[in-house]
């Protein structure tokens, strides 16, 4: 089996299955993963269906299509299965067998404290969450990551307590054990800022995400209707492209985008116009993106085909780790 390895080092992370991937998710993490894959390390990046099951337990039936959908995501955004491991969780039964030793030595306060276990419950109330699998989510993400003995992970903020457990739970199994995972660090990287079209973070239950797979007239839609400057009442008025979402973008997508401001701080360029040219950027932007997705979208044996190779690549990692694992805690097979 091909599996690269590389003296850079390990990288892993991963995204759950509960929707289409939007823009924020491009620039946010994607562009990301694609560059560490890019430089070499050797990159793990996971389709987390079990960690979606823990809040959508409910109503599982999206979980398989949106694994799909994320799997288009993924590689039309260019991560390269011949470069990356790129698997889904379920398909490597090894994250269940650590999950499970290592919810052994978990302490329940480490996990009622964690404060995204906590706002959580707060607020998806209409779910009942209130479960010993969603308790122990930061488990199954400590397994995931320990698993492959992965030394980086790039995340965003909010995930950063949960990789903080990934740690304390590494700690514990080595005092308890002797020394066998690694500690995982972090990678963030500073996240470009990708508003929602109402200025608020992008998020789909948030109803304001420009989705990597919308159409051209869906995107121009969706940009006509986004908040600009508020502080820019008239078209005479000099703008604030500082304050200003559609400038977040420009200067995200667009090579002139200094120009722009000049133009927008001299009230040179109006807003609606300002808008016009960011829609028709984001379309040639994501038009190759999104060429390739329909590429793969019509072969879909194909990509499930894709994605179960890598899950073997990943459980033959995987495989590795467990050994030392039962071996150490008394359990060899
Ligand atoms: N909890 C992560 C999220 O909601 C997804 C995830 C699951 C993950 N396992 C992981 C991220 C391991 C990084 C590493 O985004």
């Amino acid at each position: 089996m091909n599996l690269i390895t590389s003296d850079k080092g390990k990288v892993l992370s991963g995204m759950r299955p509960t929707g289409p991937l939007h823009i924020g998710h491009l620039f946010g993490a994607l562009a990301n993963w694609k560059r560490l894959q890019d430089e070499g390390y050797q990159c793990f990046y996971m389709i987390a269906d079990w960690h979606a099951l823990s809040t959508e337990y409910q109503n599982p039936g999206e979980i398989r299509n949106n694994t799909f959908e994320i799997a288009l995501d993924f590689f039309s955004c260019g991560l390269d299965y011949e470069k990356s491991v790129v698997f889904v969780q379920s398909m490597v039964k090894e994250h269940a067998e650590l999950n499970l030793i290592l919810s052994m030595l978990v302490p329940i306060p480490w996990l009622e404290r964690n404060p995204v276990y906590k706002e959580q419950m707060q607020q998806l109330q209409e779910r009942d969450i209130a479960t010993y699998g969603f308790l122990g989510y930061p488990v199954l993400q400590a397994a995931d990551i320990l698993i492959y003995r992965a030394e980086y992970v790039p995340i965003g903020v909010d995930q950063l307590p949960h990789l903080e457990l990934t740690r304390e739970i590494a700690r514990r199994f080595n005092y308890l054990y002797g020394n066998y995972f690694p500690e995982p660090k972090e990678l963030l990287t500073e996240t470009p800022k990708v508003p929602g079209i109402d200025g608020r973070k992008m998020s789909k239950s948030y109803g304001n995400a420009i989705f990597l797979k919308d159409s051209d007239e869906q995107i121009r839609a969706k940009v006509s209707k986004m908040f600009t400057d508020q502080k820019r009442l008239y078209r005479k008025d000099p703008g604030h492209p500082d304050e200003c979402a559609v400038f977040d973008y420009r200067k995200l997508i667009s090579k002139q985008y200094q120009q722009i401001k000049q133009q927008c701080l001299k009230a040179e360029i109006g807003c609606v116009e300002c808008k016009k040219q960011m829609a028709e950027e984001l379309i040639e932007y994501l038009e190759p993106i999104q060429k390739k997705r329909k590429e793969l979208e019509k072969d879909a044996e194909q990509v499930w085909e894709i994605v179960r190779e890598g899950s073997k690549k990943a459980s033959s990692v995987a495989e590795e780790t467990m050994k030392g694992v039962r071996k150490l805690v008394g359990l060899e097979i």
